[in-house]
């Protein structure tokens, strides 16, 4: 099957706020996560079979500090602490891929930031 993209700004967004004041967002823009532990993107996503799938997340960091986030499939944490290092600048994008085990039908991948500044700028979850 083809890759699915999910968008960020249609996600369950704790703790953020949709913008679009940095270039080279897909769909109607990003969303930036407040800068504090716990914000978070939670995107529901489909999955045809279970099993494995890749998972993309886009990201823009124009900052040079690290923001690492723990993500969790259907409440339990897959990668703690992932990292997503700066991009150079806010408008430059970068992405971090994953391979995660997916239930047949509905999943819910979250995305937590663990840190004070908050998680990185998000645009989309693309699975496949
Ligand atoms: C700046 C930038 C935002 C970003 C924020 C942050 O304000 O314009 O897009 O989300 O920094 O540090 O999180």
């Amino acid at each position: 099957p083809q890759p699915v993209l999910y968008e960020a700004e249609d996600a369950t967004i704790t703790a953020g706020v949709v913008e679009s004041n940095h270039a080279g967002f897909t769909g109607r823009g990003f969303v930036n996560y407040d800068n504090a532990v716990g914000s978070a993107v939670e995107w529901t996503v489909n999955a045809a079979t279970a099993g494995p799938a890749t998972v993309v997340l886009r990201y823009a960091n124009g900052t040079t500090t690290n923001r690492p986030m723990n993500v969790s499939v259907n409440g339990t944490v897959v990668s703690s602490g992932l990292a997503f290092a700066g991009t150079g600048n806010w408008d430059t994008w970068q992405t971090k891929t994953l391979t995660v085990n997916l239930v047949a039908g509905s999943n819910k991948i979250k995305t937590v930031a663990t840190t004070a500044n908050g998680g990185p700028n998000a645009d989309s979850l693309t699975v496949s």
